[in-house]
């Protein structure tokens, strides 16, 4: 199976299973789930529930369900998404090729939808059927813990947002982006081996292996900005350079950014040293982060 067979495959799985735990837009109330839907099948890259069904692959190529498990990052991440470009945060009126929520469907329903997601996320890991209690306590912790203030994505957007206002630093691009994209992007990781009954040796590969992949992902992320139009992007293009972002081409220039997400890619191969190759299709994945165009 090539590659893009792979994505399309897995892809389709993820679809299916946001389908099955995403109340319908007939059901009340119809303006929420209408919202939520919006975001959520945007054309979205899937990026996280695909390092999530990857990671289970890499563990145990017979496990079942994990979907269910993976459909839980999508929806915290499309959460934040909703949230980020909110006129109090980013301010953006474009988003996966779309006007953003609230320009569609208002503030309060954007807000609420951001909300919706987010607490249906752990509605369907508290509900997996695939896997034990134990294991459903640990993807829960995971996942909390990624999208919270400590080290995670809320924690990351907060120091985002006030490092508009302060000088671009080293320590500060770091502190931002391992907290803002990177943590999700390892919980995916790790949620896929969590589910999958990893050991703890290979849990902790895994886990340096989602790290250098995520950062590598922040650092695209910020060369796209600067490098790509928003209609390739499906987002606005030169945002951060207008608001100021801390990025790493505002700390480091371009160039140097791309060397970094070269070596991040590097680092995360190396990770995946010990699984051989059964580890084909995550070092693809790590490779098609820092080659994306979009
Ligand atoms: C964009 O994420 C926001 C970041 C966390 C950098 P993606 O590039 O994964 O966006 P989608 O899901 O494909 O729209
Ligand atoms: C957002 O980072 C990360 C989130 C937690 C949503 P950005 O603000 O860089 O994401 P884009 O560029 O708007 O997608
Ligand atoms: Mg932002
Ligand atoms: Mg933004
Ligand atoms: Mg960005």
């Amino acid at each position: 199976m090539t590659l893009r067979e792979y994505l399309s495959e897995r892809i389709d799985r993820v679809e299916r299973a946001l389908e099955r735990w995403v109340p319908g837009e007939d059901v009340e109330p119809v303006t929420m789930h209408r919202a939520m839907r919006y975001s959520l099948f945007a054309g979205g890259k899937r990026v996280r529930p695909v390092l999530c069904l990857a990671a289970a692959e890499v563990i145990d190529a017979g496990s079942t369900g994990v979907e269910d498990a993976a459909v839980t990052l999508e929806m915290i991440h499309t959460y934040s998404l909703i949230h980020d470009d909110l006129p109090a945060l980013d301010n953006d009126d474009l988003r996966r090729g779309r006007p953003t929520n609230h320009k569609v469907f208002g503030e309060a329903m954007a807000i609420l939808a951001g909300d919706s997601l987010l607490t249906l996320a752990f509605e369907v890991l508290a509900r997996l059927e695939g896997a034990g209690a134990e294991r459903r306590v640990a993807l829960v912790r995971e996942l909390a813990t990624a999208s919270g203030t400590v080290g995670g994505m809320i924690g990351g957007q907060v120091h985002d947002m006030e490092g508009e206002r302060q000088r671009p630093t080293a320590e500060l691009l770091e502190r931002i982006h391992r907290a803002k994209t990177g943590a999700l992007l390892r919980a995916s990781v790790r949620m896929g081996a969590i589910y999958a009954g990893a050991s703890a040796e290979d849990l902790a590969a895994l886990t340096t292996y989602g790290e250098h992949a995520g950062l590598a992902f922040q650092i695209v992320d910020d060369v796209l900005d600067i490098e790509e139009s928003s209609q390739a992007l499906g987002k606005t293009a030169g945002k951060d350079v207008d608001q100021q972002k801390i990025t790493f081409p505002a700390v480091y220039g371009l160039a140097e950014s791309k060397r970094m997400a070269e070596d991040e890619r590097k680092a995360a191969h190396a990770a995946l040293e010990r699984f051989g190759p059964r580890a084909e299709r995550l070092r693809e994945i790590a490779d098609l982060i820092v080659d994306r165009k979009s």
